[in-house]
């Protein structure tokens, strides 16, 4: 974090030096053997490339002679009475504050500033202000990227209560804690539990029953019969999508101000309905909603998966149109590290990593990563339909869809009519910005 600089020097590492300073070779060995020695291990630190205390730097020597605060640190003109000496010799500033130097440093420093400053033009410092943080086999070190390891189950004595191996770590906690376990759930009870488990709502009576029938016959065959049956039911997918649809900050309104509907959302919250029902394997999970408009076999459910990036926060109209746009790529890295990398890069954006390996220019590769994805487009609901709705259905889906369409306006034809009945007598008593809401479908709704 220290190379956040407060204020910046007048002159900056990077900008053009002033031609025609050179100095004699000897000059520029005496700089390199004594000098920087002294700069590094004294200066650098809080006047370097990265860190401008004071609106100081240095590191070079346009640097110097712009100076800082006070305005130049070393007079050409008059060396003695260089700031940078009064300095290092505690007559105005103390430098370094955290003790003077010993007199063989302040000596070399003051034989430098009195030679003219010599110096190369361009300075490589080793400046232990700041580094980027590197990927390397140490940061790789970090604990929490160390891949997840199969413990040694524990030896507990009670095998006829241990009956696998997870009931060995439960066991042997409750042992070393001076517990002893409850006793088994009756099967009614079992099952509630795992319709709540895998389904997330309570079995019927009925059910119950019929379990706890099974149950008694042959307790094995009917709590795997159980688990299988209710792994096949849709609302396995159902409950299940929740926990994604929840970290992918899911929801089906813009969530600011007017919170209006987000057009067709739904078609990903089902996607991840389906995914999870039909077992999806997580990479191919993953890869759909990173890239499924990029991968080698494009079809219509991993464009819908792509409907990720359409998710989150969404401002129609923001005071600060730049910020806005930075803050929804900000929006997407977050999402994207902390849901499938378990990482939140997105500190990122201000700062280098403190303690895992993400140096700030890795987030920005990131952002650059997903700067082509379109967001909503204009304000308007026609806007958004121009933008970025169209039909990805394969023909033989259109067909299909066209046929459930058909349908669908076959059975709802009376229910419809019944509907228009009521926004017509509901039209004359609109007002004001109603009117306006009325013309767009999501809105009236
Ligand atoms: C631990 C950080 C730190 C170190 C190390 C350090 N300085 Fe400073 N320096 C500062 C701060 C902070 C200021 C701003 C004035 C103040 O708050 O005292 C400053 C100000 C200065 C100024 C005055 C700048 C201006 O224009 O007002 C000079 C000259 C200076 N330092 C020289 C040095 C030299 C030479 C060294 C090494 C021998 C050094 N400093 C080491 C923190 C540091
Ligand atoms: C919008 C910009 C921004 C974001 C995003 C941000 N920071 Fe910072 N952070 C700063 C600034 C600015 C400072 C320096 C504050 C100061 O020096 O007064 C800072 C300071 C810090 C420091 C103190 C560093 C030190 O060496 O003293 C830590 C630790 C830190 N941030 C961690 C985080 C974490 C963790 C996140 C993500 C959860 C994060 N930051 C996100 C701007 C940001």
């Amino acid at each position: 974090m220290s190379g956040l600089a407060v204020g910046l020097p007048n002159w900056l590492p990077g900008d053009d030096l002033p031609k025609g300073v050179e100095f004699a070779d000897e000059e520029l060995q005496f700089f390199a053997d004594h000098v920087q020695p002294v700069l590094e291990a004294n200066c650098f630190k809080c006047h370097g490339t990265t860190n401008f205390k004071g609106e100081l730097s240095l590191a070079s020597r346009e640097g110097i002679l712009s100076g800082g605060e006070s305005g130049a640190a070393v007079d050409l003109n008059d060396p003695g009475a260089s700031l940078l000496l009064e300095a290092i010799n505690y007559a105005s500033y103390e430098m370094p504050p955290t003790g003077k130097m010993s007199p063989q440093d302040i000596a070399t420093l003051t034989e430098w500033v009195q030679r003219g400053l010599p110096m190369p033009a361009k300075v490589t410092i080793a400046d232990p202000g700041h580094h980027a943080p590197e990927v390397n086999d140490e940061t790789r070190a970090f604990w929490s990227f160390q891949p997840v390891k199969r413990p040694e189950v524990p030896e507990v004595d009670d095998a006829e209560w241990r009956k696998n191996p997870i009931d060995a770590f439960v066991l042997s906690k409750l042992q070393s804690a001076g517990l002893s376990p409850n006793s088994t759930a009756d099967p009614q009870l079992l099952y509630r539990r795992l319709h709540y488990d895998l389904l997330g709502l309570p079995p019927h009576v009925e059910q119950v029953e019929a379990f706890a029938r099974a149950y008694e016959a042959d307790p094995e065959q009917a709590w795997t019969a159980a688990i299988d049956e209710l792994l096949e039911s849709p609302h396995y997918g159902e409950h299940w999508a929740k926990y994604w649809l929840d970290l992918v900050r899911y929801a089906e309104t813009n969530s600011f101000e007017r919170d209006n509907p987000k057009p067709f959302v739904w078609r990903y919250r089902d996607y991840v309905i389906r995914a999870f029902n039909a077992d999806k394997p997580y990479d191919q999970f993953v890869r759909e909603q990173l890239a499924g408009d990029e991968q080698d076999h494009v079809t219509t459910e991993s464009l819908i998966a792509t409907g990720y990036y359409r998710l989150g926060l969404w401002d129609d109209e923001p005071a600060d149109p730049l910020l806005a746009y930075y803050d929804g790529l900000d929006d997407i890295v977050a999402t994207t590290s902390q849901a499938f990398l378990g990482l939140t890069m997105n500190c990122a954006r201000c700062h280098d990593h403190k303690l895992d390996p993400i140096p700030q220019a890795d987030y920005y590769r990131l952002v650059a990563f997903f700067r082509n994805v379109r967001h909503y487009g204009q304000r308007s609901e026609a806007s958004v339909q121009e933008a970025s709705v169209r039909s990805i259905a394969s023909p033989e889906e259109e067909q299909q869809f066209a046929a459930e369409k058909a349908e669908w306006e076959q059975t709802t034809r009376e229910l419809r009519a019944r509907l228009d009945a009521v926004e017509e007598r509901i039209q004359p008593q609109l007002a004001g910005g109603e009117i306006d809401d009325f013309k767009a479908d999501s809105v009236r709704l």
